[in-house]
């Protein structure tokens, strides 16, 4: 009998183990079945679903389950090919697809094309050129075989030191928005994924994974948030990545107010958050917060699994996080089995590299007609980074291109010779440095030579150039990168050497009546004012991309007439910029704090306001030929719900050119303050030829007019008079116009989160909100 009951007892564990495992093997992912694959799974499989599959150690081990792994990816989300779910790939960056050049089963170097940085993508104001370059990016993302491009970079660029400046777009929320939902826009045009990030706030590089940002609700609202609204209404990126910071006092990525109360509720964000690579402290917060994927992930499997089986995590917020991982990877090439190509279209996207690059750069100076050059035979190169010329900065933004051509090669080409015992010595110069190794984890030996001093070259060898050519180009490079922010001096402000050479080569070229130009091969603005006014021409090329020696040669012999304009004010010294002084943070050699207490006067915002000159300001950038703007035209002057603005633009030089034209706003101030002018609109034109025009049209919404009232958490239209400027910079305003708005119009109310947990005494016009120090009250107990 009892052996009849073991067997009958054996037999049904056995039936019951074969239903399990049979319903087990026939659920498997499918876009309507998310709930019920997340039903179906352990809780070890849950935890290890919202961890990456972490660092290339543990990755090793999914190279045994025989997925295609993607060498240099940053990342890869977990599978669980019994349920069907696949791993999915994500990698960097902003500037291009980051990948080794050496991958496994492929029998060619899989060489990523370089884009133009951020700010030179920005600097187009071209959103049409950027969408073709997230086209592009995506291409090369969908065929080397990942499904999500982290990029774009797109905080606000608060503060010229910040390392990864180069990574972001503008020091304004509406260029950095627009830009980044063009680029969005083209990458996910593939099918594959783009993921907007830092949130929020990553403008310190300095203790980044600590440091604690002290920032009001309205210059979050304002600025530091507002460009990741613009991003998410217009593209609807399928990443999120939070930042490493704190905002006032919370980590972004254990911030349930910024991620839920804002992302979700306000915003309606439905893509996946992700934190940054080893972010934050308290996992669980971060889960609870809904920080739905942990990236690099895979050290938390333990602690969460813990969490949830003793009451600190509700396995229901794992299934939450899950549902929203899940519906990214059913959207992936990895889940709809893509076969890769490993062949994207390189060419093509080369080309739309260069064409980004030749509408980013900004003609700064160009007295007397210097450019474009005009039969010139022979050029005398100066500076290092003119035989070593920086496409892009360091760290994650870094792409592994094919090489890219230096200026003295590419002039060549144009069959424009270069003056050879400068070459020699610049060339033997850089060779010595990449035979150094410094033992600084600051300094990739890839670019080491970028962050060398400029050698000291004699007055004998510039005067025997002088003789010999028809022209001087200095290169002068600046680098920059994760991890850490720049120095005043050595990156702001030019170095001795490079001082004396300005002013060596000037002196020298100048008494034989021959032009200088000067190229700024820079990620992020520098000091200018002090030596502008020794060249004769500055063309600031940014740091451009694999073809941008190509696109500049292009723009110096008149090809390309240059249309890019500044995306980011260049401040006439480093103790101008509203954030100087409190940048990065206190205590300054090891912050812990910083306060933001500039306000929503970052950039123009503040130099406009406050009356401080720039070296060159925000929109600012000279053509070969000149526009002429028509009177404005208003579809009314009095505002109910939009207001159409139409200006004509002709193009009245003698060559053919493409003019960026801005729409600012002066609104009115009866309660709360406004900066003077804030950027509404913008537009570029298509390339006019000589004596053509084009017309463009503004539509200017309420939410144009909104400013962010702090006292009662809404977006506030307020009443009064309107002032309409276009111009092509922010202070070359050419065609006014005015309306009126009757009566204080309510655009949205919002939550009352995220304030400050100290006083901050922030920048303003009116005085208000300072500090008042007890010695100037007459305390009560006074007499005592
Ligand atoms: C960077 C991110 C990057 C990630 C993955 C982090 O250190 O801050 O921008 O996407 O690494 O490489």
């Amino acid at each position: 009998m009892n052996q009849i009951f073991r067997n009958t007892s054996q037999l049904l564990l056995l039936f019951f183990l074969s239903i399990r495992t049979i319903s087990a093997q026939e659920i498997k992912l499918q876009k309507d079945n998310i709930k019920e694959v997340i039903r179906a799974m352990t809780l070890e499989e849950k935890v290890n679903m919202v961890l990456g599959v972490g660092d290339e150690g543990v990755w090793k081990h999914y190279k045994t389950t025989g997925i295609i792994v993607l060498k240099g990816q940053a990342c890869a989300t977990y599978a669980i090919p019994r349920l069907g779910i696949p791993n999915t790939v994500l990698t960097d960056g902003p500037a291009g697809l980051k990948i080794d050049t050496i991958q496994n089963n492929v029998n060619h170097p899989t060489y990523a094309t370089a884009f133009p940085n951020a700010t030179t993508l920005a600097s187009t104001w071209n959103k049409d050129i950027v969408k073709k370059v997230g086209q592009a990016i995506g291409n090369e993302t969908l065929e080397y075989g990942s499904d999500m491009l982290l990029g774009p970079g797109m905080n606000i660029q608060r503060n010229p030191l910040t390392g990864r400046n180069f990574e972001y777009y503008s020091e304004d929320p509406l260029l950095s928005g627009e830009m980044a939902a063009a680029i969005v826009n083209g990458i996910q045009s593939n099918n594959v994924g783009a993921c907007i990030k830092h949130f929020a706030a990553n403008n310190i590089e300095t203790n980044r994974r600590t440091i604690n940002e002290l920032i009001s609700q309205r210059a979050l609202r304002e600025i530091y948030l507002r460009g990741f609204q613009i991003a998410i209404q217009k593209s609807n990126p399928w990443m999120i990545m939070t930042s490493y910071n704190k905002i006032n006092g919370y980590f972004t990525a254990e911030d349930k107010a910024l991620l839920q109360s804002i992302l979700r509720d306000e915003w309606k964000y439905k893509g996946v958050v992700v934190t940054d690579w080893v972010s934050g402290q308290d996992f669980i917060a971060q889960m609870r917060a809904g920080n739905e994927l942990l990236m690099p992930g895979n050290y938390q499997t333990k602690l969460l699994a813990n969490a949830v089986k003793h009451g600190f995590l509700d396995e229901s917020v794992l299934d939450r996080n899950i549902e929203m991982i899940l519906n990214y990877i059913v959207k992936t090439p990895s889940f709809n089995n893509y076969q890769r190509s490993n062949h994207p279209n390189s060419a093509a996207n080369a080309q739309q590299s260069k064409i980004a690059a030749e509408e980013g750069m900004v003609l700064l100076k160009n007295n007397e007609n210097t450019l474009p050059l005009k039969s010139t035979k022979k050029v005398s190169l100066f500076g290092k980074t003119s035989y070593s010329f920086i496409i892009g900065g360091t760290g994650s933004g870094r792409v592994n291109n094919r090489q890219a051509a230096s200026i003295n090669e590419v002039l060549n080409l144009f069959k424009i010779k270069d003056t050879k015992q400068l070459e020699v010595f610049y060339t033997n110069y850089n060779d010595s440095l990449r035979r150094v190794t410094v033992p600084t984890m600051k300094v990739r030996a890839k670019n080491i030579i970028d962050f060398a001093p400029e050698p000291n070259i004699s007055i004998e060898m510039i005067q025997r150039a002088s003789k010999e050519s028809d022209v001087a180009l200095i290169t002068l490079g600046r680098n920059a990168g994760e991890l850490w922010d720049r120095d005043v001096d050595g990156y702001f402000n030019l170095s001795t050497s490079e001082k004396e050479l300005l002013q060596n080569v000037c002196n020298v070229f100048h008494k034989v009546k021959k032009k200088v130009i000067v190229v700024l091969n820079i990620g992020g603005p520098i000091e200018v004012a002090s030596w502008r006014d020794l060249p004769d021409a500055i063309l600031l090329a940014w740091q451009p991309g694999q073809e941008g020696s190509l696109a500049l040669i292009n723009i110096l012999t008149g090809k390309v007439n240059p249309s890019g304009k500044l995306a980011v004010s260049f401040p006439v010294k480093y103790s101008d910029v509203p954030s100087s002084t409190s940048f990065p943070g206190v205590p300054t050699n090891n912050p812990v704090n910083a306060f933001y207490e500039e306000g929503i006067y970052v950039g123009y915002r503040f130099y406009e306001t406050f009356k401080v000159k720039p070296a060159y300001e925000f929109g600012y950038g000279l053509s070969y030929t000149n526009f002429e703007y028509s009177q404005l035209t208003l579809s009314n002057n009095q505002f109910t719900d939009k207001i159409e603005v139409s200006v004509t633009i002709k193009n009245s030089g003698k060559v053919a050119g493409k003019e960026v034209v801005q729409l600012y706003l002066s609104a009115p101030v009866s309660v709360v303050e406004k900066p003077k002018i804030e950027l509404k609109e913008f537009g570029k034109t298509k390339l006019l030829k000589p004596g053509e025009s084009e017309t463009l049209i503004f539509t200017l919404d309420v939410n144009s007019l909104a400013s962010f009232w702090t006292s009662k958490s809404q977006w506030i239209a307020e009443k009064g008079n309107y002032e309409v400027l276009v111009g092509a910079s922010s202070k070359d305003i050419r065609s006014k116009g005015t309306f009126t708005l009757n009566k204080n119009i309510v655009t949205e109310e919002v939550h009352d989160v995220m304030y400050p947990n100290v006083f901050l005494n922030e920048l303003n016009q009116k005085e208000v909100h300072k500090t008042i120090k007890t010695k100037d009250l007459i305390l009560e107990d006074d007499d005592n």
